[in-house]
């Protein structure tokens, strides 16, 4: 069966916040019941913009881990690893940094922009040119084929498909490959054999996209061929050679709609947030020394909700009554901003009570989160070693 395979990473960055929930995490729970995901914490992609801190990574690993877990990502149902633990990657883009050519990653949107933006670091070295190919090597080793992530990843993942376009155009080749294709067409059996030429027609002059997925189906049925024919059958049906290296699709999350503290995007940078573990005391503390409308200088002073960030927390936690209820009250001076800001800690609260319950069997048995992680890396690393024998393979490099 054809499998959609998810694949995403976060960089290790430390304890997730509401933002990153509302974003990206609630996001991965839905996926891992409709395809077979992995996540995994991106390490070796911190030390690209973070090599001169690398006191920090550990910590904020394991803490991120338990983020994803109390957010209810289901380690029964999806595999979550650690990038540096799965040393194929680091093979994979040597391997693939062969044919990369450099103006490709200089052409990279977030090369010259992260560069612009962040003056403190020193970015001009060879990782963090090489930023993309790695996520590229990420995303391939597993035939990903799809890509969770925020708009700014999404010329990752382009150049991602480009790479794995280039790859199997120079690699999927072999001598004679029309002639061993149409062997193995016949190898399908007369019936089969017409329906796939069919389809492959169809595919070929028209780009119809059904004829593909037909065709692909067929395939995937077809039981009796030999590895090595299956894959020329696939590659056959686009044209080219053998199909080595999967061409993700990019699957584009939301923006998180949540509004930090200060009404601005909710970012540790902006010193906005709140983190999911945060203790629910210091939550109250937080929403309770919010600023609000300015107007509002004593209780009997009339405010107007559009300028108060209390009033962005309305809109993401409460029903239509509520928010009628805020509107009438502010504007009429009938509620006082406490009282006003209550119903936003309750909800807030509520929302991130499950996921404290769940963070504390994982906080007070570390050895539960190592488990987990070292499962994930397991399975992770046997998949990653069927692409690379067929890298190392096609690359000249099988040493049999
Ligand atoms: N670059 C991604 C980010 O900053 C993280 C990442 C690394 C990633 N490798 C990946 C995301 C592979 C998706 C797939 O958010
Ligand atoms: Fe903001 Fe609510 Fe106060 Fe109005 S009443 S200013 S919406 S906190």
């Amino acid at each position: 069966m054809f499998v959609d395979r998810v694949l995403s990473g976060m960089r290790p960055t430390g304890a997730l916040h509401l933002g990153h929930y509302h974003g990206v995490l609630q996001n991965w729970v839905k996926l891992q019941h409709e395809f077979e995901c992995f996540f995994f914490v991106a390490d070796w992609h911190a030390l690209t913009t973070h090599y001169d801190e690398p006191q920090i990574i550990e910590q904020n690993t394991w803490d991120m881990v338990i983020d994803w877990l109390a957010a209810g990502v289901d380690p029964s149902q999806t595999t979550l690893f650690i990038q540096s633990r799965v040393p194929q990657h680091a093979e994979l883009h040597l391997l693939l940094s062969m044919i990369t050519p450099l103006g490709w990653l200089e052409r990279v949107p977030t090369y010259k922009d992260q560069q612009e933006k962040l003056t403190d670091k020193d970015l001009s070295t060879y990782g963090f040119l090489g930023y993309p190919l790695l996520q590229s090597a990420d995303i391939l080793i597993y035939r990903a084929n799809r890509v969770p992530v925020g708009d700014d990843q999404v010329p990752h993942v382009e150049f991602t498909r480009e790479i794995a376009r280039r790859f199997n155009h120079v690699y999927g080749r072999e001598p004679g490959f029309e002639a061993k294709a149409e062997a193995a067409v016949k190898k399908l059996g007369a019936k089969r054999a017409k329906l796939y030429r069919e389809l492959r027609t169809k595919f070929l002059e028209q780009g119809d996209a059904a004829a593909l997925e037909a065709a692909r189906a067929l395939l995937e049925k077809a039981q009796n061929l030999a590895l090595g024919d299956r894959e020329r059958l696939f590659g056959y049906l686009e044209g080219g050679g053998k199909m080595i290296l999967t061409e993700p699709q990019a699957l584009l999350t939301a923006a998180s709609k949540m509004p930090g503290l200060d009404g601005q995007k909710m970012s540790k940078s902006y010193n906005n947030t709140i983190s999911l573990r945060d203790a629910p005391d210091s939550i109250a503390r937080k929403i309770r020394t919010m600023p609000t409308d300015p107007a509002r200088v004593k209780r009997a002073d009339p405010g107007t909700p559009e300028k108060c960030p209390v009033w962005q927390l309305h809109l993401v936690y409460a029903d239509d009554q509520r928010k009628q209820w805020v509107q009438k009250g502010c504007r009429s001076a009938g509620i006082g901003c406490l009282e006003c800001k209550q119903p936003v800690i309750d909800a807030v609260l509520a929302e991130l009570k499950p996921m404290q319950e769940r963070a504390r069997r994982y906080v007070d048995d570390p050895t539960l989160v190592k488990s987990i992680i070292a499962d994930g890396c397991e399975k992770a690393q046997k998949l990653a070693e069927e692409t690379m024998r067929d890298v190392r393979e096609v690359m000249g490099i099988n040493y049999s």
